[in-house]
């Protein structure tokens, strides 16, 4: 008796995984489905980001420098719809060229906040853009937009000024239609009537185009997605190798998706931890989903979430888009 009450006076320790063992479950989840898996986020490592940003540099790849060009001519028009002394909020802000056209861009924007879930980068990256935009405050929030989103105090709904959303890149495109619409009603849930969203959207084309897009002759790409691979085996005990593996990305025109696999070679098992999971040849690790969208399906997944579209800009080649909503 006197040990049960000892026992129910324990302090409660609360275990929080590490990053390692949060990979491992997310491993572990992925490899026991029918459909192997393994989320994009762990595409990118520091290997990984570098690999992604030599992605951008090639020729197939024609989303970074068609976006960029849409930017650059669309930063009047977006400048008189923002208006004066705005608050920027970026989501997943990355290398940041984009985010500089914008501050340069906008009539004396007030404050920029860049959210992402990788602290170091932001930490990084917002130090830099505040010792080149002295006008600037620049506010870095940790988080994870996959989650309800919590800005601070002074951002919330109330504050008189007006925000402005900013999600480049096609982002978007990794989420499935119902969580891009879970993502884009969080998004209105910060904003008050009349604040605007700036996004970039991948458009749906012909394959041929897109299949070039996610296998570049120089293997790129395939170097990026075959890094998943080595980033588990100098991360866990593992007989796992990525040469036993293959690259593959084709158009999904049915689901309007380019989809990126890794093929088993060979029938294999693979021991993780001292987990195992057997392969057939052929068998698949379905890595990545990337959304291509039409202006008309598009306007409607804005409509659905308290958006109206203000205007959208495409290039000559209607390869990307670029959208102004205005929150209703
Ligand atoms: C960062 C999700 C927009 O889908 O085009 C590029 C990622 N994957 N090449 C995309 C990616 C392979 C990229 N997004």
């Amino acid at each position: 008796m006197s040990e049960l009450q000892s026992n129910a006076a324990l302090p409660l320790v609360e275990h929080r995984a590490t990053p390692a063992q949060e990979f491992l479950l997310d491993v572990i989840e992925g490899f026991s489905q029918p459909q192997k898996t393994l989320p994009c986020k762990y595409f990118y490592d520091e290997r990984g980001s570098k690999l992604f940003a030599a992605i951008c540099e090639t020729e197939e790849y024609y989303i970074t420098r068609t976006e960029l060009a849409i930017l650059a001519q669309a930063l009047p028009e977006i400048a008189r719809r923002v208006g004066p002394a705005c608050d920027i909020v970026e989501f997943g802000s990355g290398a940041g060229i984009k985010i500089r056209l914008l501050l340069e861009g906008l009539h004396q924007p007030r404050c920029y906040i860049p959210l992402d879930i990788s602290s170091e980068i932001l930490e990084q990256s917002a130090a830099e853009l505040a010792g080149q935009f002295p006008g600037v405050q620049v506010v870095p929030v940790v988080g994870d937009y996959h989650k309800p989103i919590i800005l601070p105090e002074e951002f919330r709904q109330g504050s008189h000024h007006r925000k402005l959303v900013f999600f480049p890149g096609s982002t978007i495109s990794n989420f499935t239609p119902e969580e891009a619409l879970g993502f884009l009603s969080r998004i209105r849930d910060i904003l008050n009537p009349g604040d605007g969203f700036l996004i970039g959207v991948d458009c749906v084309k012909p394959a041929t185009i897109l299949n070039a897009a996610y296998n570049d002759a120089a293997g790129v790409t395939a170097a990026f997605n075959l890094n998943l691979l080595e980033r588990i085996a100098s991360t866990f005990h593992t007989n796992l190798r990525p040469q036993h593996f293959f690259h593959h990305a084709f158009f999904n025109a049915e689901q309007s998706r380019i989809e990126m696999h890794l093929v088993s070679r060979r029938d294999q098992v693979v021991e993780i931890e001292g987990h195992r999971f057997g392969f057939r040849q052929g068998e698949t690790i379905h890595t990545e989903n990337s959304y291509k969208y039409s202006l008309e399906d598009f306007n409607r997944l804005a409509l659905a979430t308290g958006f109206t579209t203000d205007q959208v800009w495409q290039d000559p080649e209607r390869l990307f888009s670029l959208h102004y909503l205005t929150a209703c």
